[in-house]
């Protein structure tokens, strides 16, 4: 009524202010999530970053085409966003286009910043780093590149890159890149039993080593273990040999000294160009059978991923230095040190160290010196440090870290208090990323799309863009509720994920689509909080994580009953206060052997080392007479890790077993084989 009665002057007055603040407000919300995405401006209705989190689901489509038209640099764009069925296991984004992964994570910024820092090499001696600039690093990729493809590798050929971090191996990948081939990084701990299967049965013609290794003070001889593995590989033609120390090493036929031969190549190399669905790596892993899987990974979809994924999980900005302890050959040093940093034009260091060496103040001293803005680490190395106490951290500058992040396994409350108070000094958030080599990258961490957002300690909480996380019932049923916990799937398909399993398609369906069908199956169990939020609570198949390397149990068992002594036996992880989990094995020996268990167990922790690698090695094997069976013939593992876990009230039903008695004397045994270490 009043307003009928106001002076017309006043009424206009007041709606322009109205909508001055209104427009004020809008203009203020638009414009703050279209300077923290840029694409999100053309998305219809969305205003802020919570709608922008829930278009990206909602219609992921668009999402991601406007991020591949912004974040890639096309040869040709694509016509199709994405062609999926997960029930079939078919995933294929931006097909038409076609791109090389080498210029967009190379040529572009040499030609808008070509003395930025690209590489920063942490070589294993401190105060030794290397900075490697965008144009050299250009120069070493594409003299490689020439090299690569005068040796006769090929565009679809697969090359083995056996290599410490360093920048030769970031230009290897790249040169991979470049003239169309795919790489196959083996992490230089596994052994030359390891590598080659990994080497036939990816059909590489061509690896790429050094002479040696250098970590922790220590030399290894990777040439050496490369030529006892390619001496049961029939594919291979030749390998590449840098020199990582001085050195010699024999060199045959065979080898080709890379450095030198590089020298000869032109600095200019013609990029191939890609197919968005063509394989840019693969990249094994340990599944629950002895035989591990090459996860395919494509250009396209997996650079937009790991790009936008480091960009704003944590917070990373143009002139940052990025710092990601992870070796290159775990997906997490190919998405996060090499291809996520690198896509976005930012600096990346590569660690060739230990995180206590030469003492425990290695990463903090790391961090001062190079002047780390994201620190990126693993549960098990800091809850290591986290024992050295304190003074370790203190005695360096911290002031530069703005971000810290925590990948691999669950990361313990204490662990993760004392990464933020001690090493964050309580200023730093950190976000506890879970994700899989099968992901590509991060597909759960507290702050995708929120910088500001409210973090739970020791949780990954929010799904990142394009994420749709779902819980699964025992019946294979969506749980809708929260304060619940169940098989954690994702219920639609992005562009970072896994394609297919290397000349295995069908275990790639069968692992990750047919369990749910319709849905990724990640093999985690997951809790989602009152509040929505996520949390992982670990493995629900056989593979275990020891120091955030995945292992299968049956893999190790496999190496075990190699032994000629050994019946059967059976691996199972137990819960270990520094490396997460350990190896714990039973074994049954044949009849009539005559050797002492001592030894015995020598020389099954050798065998795990040499034909694994060491981390798979075995804490505790203990010797008993049968395993806990069913009638059927399968062993009971749940008997055996309640046994482990001292957790004997809980045993369950044993009225299936076939013979009780037999778990009396495995908890008899294993009562007395840790004693027996304890005191040793
Ligand atoms: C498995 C994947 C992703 C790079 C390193 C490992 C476990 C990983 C977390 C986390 C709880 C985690 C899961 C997963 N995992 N990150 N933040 N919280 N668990 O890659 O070798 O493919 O292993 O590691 O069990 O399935 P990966």
């Amino acid at each position: 009524m009043w307003l009928s009665c106001t002076p017309k002057y006043a009424v206009a007055s007041f709606s322009r202010q109205i909508f001055k603040s209104y427009f004020h407000v809008l203009g203020r919300w638009r414009c703050n999530v279209a300077a923290f995405m840029p694409e999100a401006a053309g998305f219809e209705g969305v205003w802020d970053r919570s709608a922008l989190q829930d278009f990206s689901v909602s219609d992921s489509e668009s999402f991601w085409a406007a991020a591949a038209r912004q974040r890639l640099s096309w040869i040709r764009a694509f016509h199709t966003v994405q062609d999926c069925d997960l029930s079939r296991g078919q995933i294929r984004w931006f097909e038409g286009g076609k791109l090389n992964v080498s210029v967009n994570c190379l040529d572009r910024h040499v030609h808008t910043c070509p003395e930025r820092v690209a590489l920063i090499w942490e070589r294993d001696e401190p105060g030794s780093e290397v900075k490697v600039t965008y144009r050299q690093l250009l120069e070493m990729t594409c003299r490689l590149g020439n090299l690569l493809r005068r040796r006769g590798v090929k565009r679809g050929d697969c090359v083995t890159i056996y290599m410490p971090p360093c920048p030769l191996a970031v230009a290897s990948m790249l040169a991979c890149a470049r003239i169309g081939a795919a790489h196959n990084v083996v992490f230089a701990g596994f052994s030359a039993e390891a590598l080659a299967e990994r080497i036939r049965d990816a059909q590489s013609s061509t690896v790429i080593t050094v002479n040696q290794g250098v970590r922790g003070g220590k030399l290894t001889e990777l040439k050496a273990t490369v030529d006892a593995a390619v001496h049961n590989c029939p594919t291979i033609q030749q390998v590449f040999v840098a020199m990582r120390t001085e050195n010699p090493v024999a060199m045959t036929a065979r080898d080709v000294a890379m450095e030198e031969e590089m020298l000869k190549e032109d600095v200019v190399c013609e990029p191939a160009a890609m197919d968005s669905e063509d394989v840019l790596f693969l990249l094994y892993t340990s599944g629950s059978t002895g035989k591990p899987k090459g996860l395919v990974h494509t250009q396209a979809g997996y650079l937009l991923y790991a790009a936008l994924t480091h960009r704003y999980v944590f917070s990373y900005h143009d002139g940052d230095v990025f710092g990601c302890v992870a070796d290159i050959g775990w997906i997490t040093g190919h998405s996060y040190s090499v291809y996520g940093p690198l896509a976005n034009g930012g600096t990346t260091v590569l660690f060739e160290s230990t995180p206590i060496y030469p003492d425990p103040g290695r990463y903090w001293e790391m961090v001062q010196r190079l002047k780390i803005n994201q620190f990126y680490g693993a549960p098990t190395a800091i809850r290591l440090l986290l024992k050295y106490g304190d003074q370790w951290v203190h005695e360096y500058d911290r002031s530069t870290l703005k971000t810290l992040g925590s990948v691999g396994e669950p990361i313990n409350t204490e662990a993760w208090e004392w990464y933020y108070r001690v090493v964050g000094d309580g200023r730093c958030p950190v976000v506890d990323t879970w994700w899989q080599t099968e992901t590509g990258g991060i597909c759960i961490s507290p702050r995708p799309s929120d910088p500001d957002a409210e973090i739970v300690p020791g949780m990954a909480m929010r799904p990142f863009f394009g994420i749709k996380p779902v819980l699964m019932d025992t019946e294979g049923k969506e749980l809708t509720s929260n304060d619940t916990s169940g098989a954690l799937c994702i219920a639609q398909p992005w562009p970072g994920m896994a394609r297919t399993i290397h000349n295995n398609h069908q275990r790639f369906i069968d692992t990750y689509c047919q369990p749910y069908p319709g849905y990724f199956f990640t093999g985690d169990g997951g809790y989602r909080s009152k509040d929505g939020y996520y949390q992982i609570t670990g493995r629900l198949d056989d593979v275990i994580n020891v120091s955030g390397h995945r292992i299968g149990t049956a893999e190790i068992e496999d190496v075990v009953n190699q032994c000629s002594a050994v019946a059967e036996s059976a691996v199972i992880g137990y819960s270990h206060d520094i490396k997460g989990q350990g190896v714990y094995a039973f074994v049954v020996l044949k009849k009539d052997v005559d050797i002492q268990e001592a030894d015995l167990s020598l020389e099954l922790n050798n065998m795990v080392s040499t034909k694994i690698a060491k981390y798979a090695s075995p804490d505790f094997i203990q010797f008993v007479r049968r395993l806990p069976k069913t009638r059927s013939g399968k062993i009971m593992r749940r008997v055996l890790r309640k046994v482990v876990d001292r957790d004997l009230n809980r045993l369950g039903d044993l009225s299936t077993l076939d013979d009780p008695a037999a778990v009396e004397e495995i908890i008899q045994g294993h009562r007395e084989l840790c004693g027996k270490q304890q005191s040793s």
